[in-house]
């Protein structure tokens, strides 16, 4: 297939989201929020009374739910065993759990699976699909053509949340975040980390519509 592949990287609140979406819509591709996977399987374990301190109970469970993308970037569907939990994904206990679910090697294993399947879909049905996550440009595509890697300082970043998620206390949004940064950075499998290979695009005095922009030239010279 000839479909574009755009991977982006980057901690929390760095603007992966936001400008995966504006790219995928300004060039017409589709987006993959592989987040929303992780976040959904993390969901599905607490739903369903795992420990997720137990890696080894998370390990195992981790083969039941059937979870879902939708890849348009206008209305980004997650479902798990078919029930919609775009919303549900979204609270403070599945963010603070997070990390632990993901940091389990068998979890990563499934979804890289699942979203390479998605990945390569994409490339034969569609112009091509931008992608967002913290391995996406080290091990899920580390072959695509355009790899970001989205930095923002510490207070942007804690601002953009709390935004996000209306919250009022942003020291304590940028307690949450760099306590999960830490844990996606230092686990012992994919964890986040910058390749020399990868642009880094600092967007801290940047709009959206400045970041949006600079990715769509990217891509367009790398068509
Ligand atoms: O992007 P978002 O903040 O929604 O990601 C939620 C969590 O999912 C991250 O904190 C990280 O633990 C995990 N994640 C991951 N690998 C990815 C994407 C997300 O481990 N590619």
């Amino acid at each position: 297939g000839g479909g574009l592949v755009i991977a982006i990287d980057g901690p929390s609140g760095s603007g992966k989201s936001s400008t995966a979406k504006g790219v995928a819509r300004a060039r017409d591709l589709r987006y993959l929020d592989t987040g929303a996977m992780y976040r959904a399987m993390t969901w599905w374990m607490l739903t369903h009374g795992i420990d997720v301190a137990d890696a080894g109970a998370v390990a195992e469970a981790a083969e039941c739910p059937v979870i879902t993308m939708g890849t348009d970037p206008d209305a980004p569907a997650v479902r798990v065993d078919g029930v919609d939990v775009a919303g549900a994904i979204r609270t403070d206990e599945v963010t603070s759990n997070v990390s632990a679910v993901s940091a389990v090697p068998r979890v990563r294993e499934l979804l890289v699976a699942r979203q390479r399947e998605i990945i390569a879909e994409a490339r034969v049905a569609s112009s091509g699909i931008v992608v967002e996550g913290r391995d996406i440009t080290t091990v899920v595509a580390p072959d695509a053509p355009v790899k970001l890697f989205l930095t923002a300082s510490a207070e942007a970043r804690a601002q953009r949340r709390s935004r996000e998620v209306r919250a009022a206390d942003v020291a304590a949004t940028q307690a949450a975040l760099a306590r999960r940064d830490r844990l996606d950075s230092t686990r012992s499998v994919s964890p986040l980390t910058q390749t020399a290979d990868a642009t880094e695009l600092d967007t801290t005095g940047l709009s959206l519509d400045e970041v949006v922009a600079l990715v769509v030239k990217l891509a367009d010279e790398a068509r």
